[in-house]
């Protein structure tokens, strides 16, 4: 059926997506063309996401659009008439893993001809992943990357009529209001306020996949808050690639990132947390909103990616280890037992031994309770990419895992000092290993496995805790 002609044919151009020019960004109100509707009933998708809570947001709503369009979920793949990869670019063996998906999709449509695979997210943002869809996955009918969301239905409206469609804009962005949204959870939800990001860290591929950093106005912010406590919604999440540079894209007003949260702790949702932070526009004031407690949750997720001055310059990440500190220290007197953690890069190019173990006195110093940590992967288009990396395979794993026995052991620490004491957390479902417990996130994200009394999901219930473990705490609710 399919006669394999591009209804659209636009590719990614790294060199537009590096681009930054001073253009008011575009507002737009998400409305579906009526020649759309209905055009799913009858049809089932599966969604697969991989990466950063941004795309876990973004699934979410092209969750929504198509249920919008009448289509419905299903968890089984070979059920599925539409197919949807929602990638991730950060590193190469998340891209690998998709590749590797999208190879064992292929068996699929020998049973069943008429499914429709598609790709969308940060992967088709790269020149290279769109290079290699057309050569070696010419199957893969929908291809689009992070600015088009809402052109949703037109693209799946294409595919099913034959057609096929690799629709990239590299654009600096837009911003789209509601867009409707099929949220995974019941008490928790997602909050973007802002897009984007500016800061081009020389190993990073987020600013060439995502655009300019663009934020959402504090009234569409509060305003969704708001709905969501009355909805029932008990803990948001904001997020943003730099949730720190919140407003500085504003032309008709002061407002930044520390203003949002003195505004959203007045709301009446009971849990706020955000991520990520950048700790070069972390500001004082910030950390003192965060001091007024309530509904702002004390945790912070602060990546630093290294200890050594040297290697953060090479990193562009415009601050040193001691201006590091200095944010640490500031945040643990003004909110005392906040939670730390953090994002760290091993064995970047040119990254001595020496420097490493900068680095891992920095573990030391700051005691964070977690942190992801990863071995650098060259991104082609970025400068780091470009850099010389001499150490071998092994001597890289090797300072993953000596970072990673560091990282373990103040990551229990931080689990101890939970022992005996209450904590409140807002229950999520059974417990994963013991389905007689129920588990949820108490107020510093820890994860708790409990005994209940009443509790239920949802619920935001008091727990004891009585033992406390590398992963997670265990205790009674009271
Ligand atoms: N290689 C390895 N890790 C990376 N990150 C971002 N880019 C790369 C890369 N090229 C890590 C950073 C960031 C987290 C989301 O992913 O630590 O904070
Ligand atoms: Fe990537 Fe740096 Fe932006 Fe984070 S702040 S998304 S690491 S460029």
């Amino acid at each position: 059926m399919s006669n394999n002609t591009y209804s659209k044919l636009i590719e990614p151009s790294i060199k537009d997506a590096r681009k930054r020019r001073k253009e008011e960004i575009k507002f737009s109100i998400f409305d579906i063309n009526p020649k759309y509707l209905n055009f799913g009933v009858g049809k089932k998708y599966h969604l697969k996401t991989y990466g950063c809570q941004g795309n876990l947001s973004d699934s979410e709503k092209m969750a929504g659009i198509l249920e919008a369009l009448g289509f419905i979920a299903t968890d089984i793949e070979t059920e599925a008439d539409f197919v949807l990869f929602n990638t991730c670019a950060i590193r190469e063996n998340a891209e690998e893993r998709v590749f590797g998906e999208l190879g064992r999709f292929q068996k699929f449509l020998k049973q069943k001809p008429d499914m429709i695979i598609g790709i969308c997210g940060c992967m088709p943002q790269e020149e290279k992943t769109v290079r290699r869809l057309k050569k070696s996955f010419p199957y893969v009918k929908v291809v689009f990357g992070t600015h088009n969301i809402s052109s949703l239905p037109e693209y799946v409206y294409d595919a099913f009529n034959g057609q096929k469609v690799v629709e990239v804009l590299s654009i600096e962005g837009n911003i789209v209001e509601n867009i409707p949204v099929k949220r995974d959870h019941l008490a928790k939800a997602w909050v973007d306020i802002m897009y984007g990001c500016d800061e081009f860290c020389t190993y990073c591929i987020v600013p060439y996949t995502r655009g300019k950093e663009r934020s959402r106005k504090p009234e569409s912010i509060i305003e969704e808050v708001e709905a969501l406590a009355k909805a029932g919604y008990i803990e948001v999440t904001l997020l943003g690639q730099n949730v720190n540079a919140y407003g500085k894209d504003f032309t008709d007003r002061e407002y930044g990132f520390a203003n949002l949260l003195e505004d959203l702790n007045k709301t009446s949702i009971k849990r706020i947390r955000y991520t990520t932070s950048h700790p070069r526009d972390l500001d004082l004031a910030t950390i003192k909103a965060m001091a007024l407690g309530g509904n702002i949750m004390p945790n912070l997720h602060l990546p630093v990616q290294s200890g050594n001055n040297e290697v953060l310059k090479r990193m562009n990440r415009k601050y040193t280890k001691e201006e590091y500190m200095e944010k640490i220290n500031l945040l643990k007197e003004y909110v005392p037992g906040i939670s730390i953690t953090t994002d760290i890069i091993v064995a970047f190019p040119g990254e001595t031994e020496e420097q490493f173990q900068d680095t891992v006195e920095l573990v030391k110093e700051v005691e964070f309770e977690g942190a992801f940590t990863f071995i650098y992967s060259p991104r082609e288009g970025t400068p780091a990419a470009n850099y010389e990396n001499l150490l071998t395979e092994e001597q890289k794993h090797d300072r993953l895992n000596r970072l990673n026995d560091v990282v373990n052991a103040h990551s229990l620490k931080g689990q101890m000092r939970f022992e005996n004491q209450v904590v409140e957390v807002l229950v999520e479902g059974p417990s994963k290993n013991n389905p007689e417990l129920l588990c949820g996130y108490s107020e510093h994200n820890k994860l708790v496995n409990f005994t209940p009394k009443t509790a239920k999901v949802g619920d935001l219930v008091k727990v004891k805790i009585i033992k406390a473990y590398s992963w997670h705490l265990l205790g009674e609710e009271l």
